[in-house]
This record gives structure tokens, C-alpha cells and sequence, in this order.
């Protein structure tokens, strides 16, 4: 399946590594001008040769997406760039610390809330901005995906990881409803189990864990970035113009249990 994102801009942030650059391969290989924003910057440059290398277009913003300047310089080089912003995929997140809610750390519940909600936030404000300003009617939606989890629909995962990722998912309705008017459209993913370096890290940790999770998508696998990759580029694309304010589980159908 192919969808036509030719002359779109679009940004996809934790862009530098897993789900985040497979979604940034797939929208420049659907025509898409591909900003990749990423506090990373090796694995970001990477990413966007990549691109390049198979005949897209990318440029790299070195990103935290917990700093409101960054964000908003982020957004400004989509416009800078490439003359606006249509498309943006939120995806930057952490994992955190994986102990009980008791034992968890201050630190850690406050890093998890900025990157993984705070941050999301401050990018929806910022591409907002740029995004209604420059819809004016022209008949072309923007569109926003929020990368959320299974953690965002359920208690599988931390305490500040599941609160963050629900976060994400009421972030994702209020926009959606506060900017359809200006036809932006706003939608959440909620990967399950997903092969990356975020879930690498975590089975050399703690492999029974990991393989328990698994045990409980009834697909019996892990997803591939790919996977995810495909939803959100679905979501971005016209082929969903009437999809607004959901947050979609991508997950072999753990949420179905
Ligand atoms: N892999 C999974 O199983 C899984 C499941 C559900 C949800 N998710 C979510 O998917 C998203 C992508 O995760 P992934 O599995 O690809 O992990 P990953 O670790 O491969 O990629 C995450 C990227 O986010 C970047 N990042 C971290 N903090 C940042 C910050 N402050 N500013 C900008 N970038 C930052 C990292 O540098 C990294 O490149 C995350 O939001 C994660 O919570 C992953």
C-alpha cells in the first residue's frame, strides 16, 4: 500500500532511532519533505542519509523535546526548510525505571512526565501554531500523530510510563476536538510489544519480563517498527480523512484480552 504525501512537510521526533525512524524512512519514501528531530544526533544524521540514500529528502534538528526553544526551532525548520508543516509524528519517549510505584524515584517520575507528556505537549502548541496558520481553508488537512502504548490503555507498564502514556491519549483528544475546525487532525498510536532499542534494553534487563509481555499478544511475536510505521502513515494520509481524536493499539492484540 503507498499514499501519496507528495509536497508535504512533515516532522517525526525521536526520529534518531526504532519506531521514530521507521516512520521517518516511510514518509519521505511516500514524497514527504521529512524534518527528524532527535536529542541524538549520530543516530538523527543517520537517519536522514538513509533517506537520502533511497531518494528522499531530509534534514536533521538536534531536539530535547523537553526545551519549549528547541521545540519551537524545531517547528521553525520545517517552515524554514521546506516553506510549512502538514504532518508530525510525536513519538520521543522513555522507558524509565521499571520498579514498583514505591520504590520509583522523584527523578525518574518527573524525566518520564517531561519527555514522554511535557514533551508531547510543547510540540502539539508549537506545530499548532504553524499548522493552522498555514491550513487557511486550502482544503488539505494537517495531521498529528501522538505515539502513545499499550501502557496508555492499560496497567502494563510503570507507574510514571503508564500516567505518561495515558496522558498522551487525553492530550490527543482535547486537540483533536479543539482543532478540527481548523482541520488538523489529531490521533494517537499505542504500540504493544514493539522489536526496537528501547525494548532491547529492557529484555537484556529483564528477559522474563519482556517474553511474558509477548506471551500476551495474542499474535505471540514482537511488532516490527514497521508496523507502527504503517499505521501512522495511514493516519496521516487522506486515506484517513475522517479519523480524528483516537488513539489506535498496534499491538498483536494485547488490548483485546
Ligand atoms: N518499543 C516498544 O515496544 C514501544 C511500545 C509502546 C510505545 N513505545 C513508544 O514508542 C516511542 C518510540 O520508542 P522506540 O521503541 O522507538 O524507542 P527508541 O529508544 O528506539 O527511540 C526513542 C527515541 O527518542 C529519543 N528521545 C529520548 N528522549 C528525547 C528527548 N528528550 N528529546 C528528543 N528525543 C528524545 C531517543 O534518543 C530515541 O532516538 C516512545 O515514545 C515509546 O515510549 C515503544
Amino acid at each position: 500500500m503507498t499514499y501519496n504525501l507528495d509536497g508535504k512537510t512533515a516532522i517525526v521526533t525521536g526520529g534518531a532511532s526504532g519506531i521514530g525512524r521507521k516512520t521517518a524512512e516511510r514518509f519521505a519514501a511516500e514524497g514527504a519533505n521529512v524534518v527528524v528531530a532527535d536529542v541524538v544526533t549520530e543516530g538523527g544524521e543517520e537517519t536522514v542519509e538513509l533517506i537520502e540514500s533511497a531518494g528522499g529528502s531530509a534534514t536533521f534538528v538536534e531536539t530535547d523535546v523537553t526545551d519549549p526553544d528547541a521545540v519551537e526551532a524545531m517547528v521553525q525548520t520545517a517552515v524554514d526548510t521546506y516553506g510549512g508543516l502538514d504532518i508530525a509524528h510525536n513519538n520521543a519517549g522513555i522507558e524509565g525505571e521499571n520498579d514498583p510505584l514505591a520504590e520509583q524515584t522523584e527523578a525518574n517520575w518527573k524525566q518520564v512526565m517531561d519527555i514522554n507528556l511535557t514533551g508531547v505537549w510543547l510540540c502539539l502548541k508549537y506545530e499548532l501554531q504553524v499548522m493552522t496558520a498555514n491550513r487557511e481553508g486550502d482544503g488539505d488537512d494537517g495531521a498529528i500523530v501522538n505515539t502513545s502504548s499499550i501502557a496508555g490503555l492499560s496497567a502494563a507498564g510503570s507507574s510514571a510510563y503508564a500516567a505518561s502514556k495515558h496522558g498522551v491519549i487525553g492530550l490527543t483528544r482535547v486537540a483533536a476536538t479543539e482543532y478540527a475546525a481548523a482541520d488538523v487532525r489529531v490521533n494517537a498510536v499505542c504500540p504493544g510489544v514493539i522489536e526496537t532499542p528501547m525494548v532491547e534494553q529492557s529484555a537484556a534487563e529483564n528477559p522474563e519480563e519482556i517474553e511474558q509481555f509477548v506471551g500476551m499478544q495474542p499474535l505471540n511475536r514482537m511488532g516490527s517498527p514497521e508496523e507502527i510505521a504503517n499505521a501512522v502513515v495511514w493516519l496521516c494520509s487522506d486515506e484517513a480523512s475522517f479519523v480524528t481524536g483516537n488513539a489506535y493499539p498496534v499491538d498483536g492484540g494485547f488490548t483485546a484480552l
